[in-house]
């Protein structure tokens, strides 16, 4: 996995300031070959930032990045040939049909395979024979998935790629990264969803005010995950019987209702709280900033 060769971006010191903002605070980060890569951040964390500067399409105030060994700045020309991008805010020629603007694009490197497209745009469901300006904001960013994997290119580079998705063209496009790997090829992907990162990432950087706080495999922070429970019975609820069960933490009741933590096994918790009569339940997500100040407990928020 750490073969030189398999590395795909690797990114050496890279700052950004936008005048007194730092976007971006001396990130290293390398992306191997076949995986998808999650960077993952609140808004503001600097992950478009990091994207355009993979893209060329801005300069770092300082350090490097290169892909497939080659600089993006000095080779951008040499590798917009082998990376598919979906900006985060995309600009389409609106007066081209679907399928004008993706010949159009696919002119510019020397051809489209009018199959495939045609394969992709039928699998999210998209009508390409329509005008671009009457397209909705989600299928204008299915067409901008298309065009970043019509000429099936080595590394995707996706800002926020699900944004405007609805649920059913979510799953589809997880498919289609999963073949993506399936093929040896790379994903970098931003996204401020950890269930969706989770879900097909193999590793996750997490990006927080310009700082790379870490890089873990998914299997990793998974073990710091964790649900709020929230049972509402009739009875009086003994924290005790909770607070002894293992992956069970942080109990407090009120009257008849008890929150706490779960990051250990669900079924013991089911059958503690089938003790009492319960009147309602909730299992929460814990917001990203919980799963933060859980991954670095005690370190001060920024
Ligand atoms: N062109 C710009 N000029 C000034 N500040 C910017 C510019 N672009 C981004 N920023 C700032 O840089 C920080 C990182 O932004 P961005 O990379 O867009 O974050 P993300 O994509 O994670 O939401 C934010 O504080 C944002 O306001
Ligand atoms: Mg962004």
């Amino acid at each position: 996995m750490n073969a030189s060769q398999d590395v795909v971006i690797h990114i050496e010191h890279l700052t950004k300031h936008y005048g007194k903002v730092v976007a971006l605070n001396d990130l290293n980060l390398d992306v191997y070959r076949g995986e998808i890569f999650g960077y993952l951040g609140p808004n503001g964390a600097g992950k478009t930032t990091t994207i355009r500067i993979l893209l060329d399409l801005i300069r770092p105030t300082a350090g490097r990045a290169t892909i497939f060994g080659l600089d993006v700045h000095r080779d951008s020309v040499r590798l917009h040939q082998r990376l598919g991008n979906l900006p985060g805010e995309l600009a389409l020629w609106e007066h081209l049909t679907g399928w004008e603007l993706v010949r159009y694009l696919g002119g510019l490197r020397g051809g489209v395979d009018e199959r495939y497209v045609g394969e992709l745009a039928e699998r999210l469901d998209l009508d390409m024979t329509r005008k671009v300006k009457t397209y909705s904001s989600g299928m204008k960013r299915k067409l901008g998935l298309i065009q970043a994997l019509m000429h099936r290119p080595d590394l995707l580079i996706l800002d926020e790629p699900t944004n405007g998705l609805d649920p059913l063209v979510q799953q589809t496009f997880y498919k289609l990264m999963d073949e993506v790997r399936d093929e040896g090829r790379t994903v970098f992907m931003s996204s401020h969803n950890l269930p969706e990162v989770e879900h097909i990432c193999d590793r996750v950087g997490i990006l927080r005010q310009g700082h790379l706080k870490a890089v873990e495999r998914i299997g990793d922070l998974k073990k710091v995950r964790f649900r709020w429970m929230t049972l509402r019975t009739d009875d009086h609820v003994d924290p005790a019987a909770f607070e002894a069960l293992e992956g069970v933490s942080d109990v407090t009741t009120h009257n008849g209702t008890v929150r706490f933590k779960v990051s250990g096994e669900l079924d013991p918790v089911i059958k503690t709280a089938a003790r009492y009569h319960v009147v309602d339940m909730s299992y929460e997500e814990p917001s990203l900033e919980e799963i933060f100040l859980t991954y670095y407990g005690g370190e001060e928020q920024q």
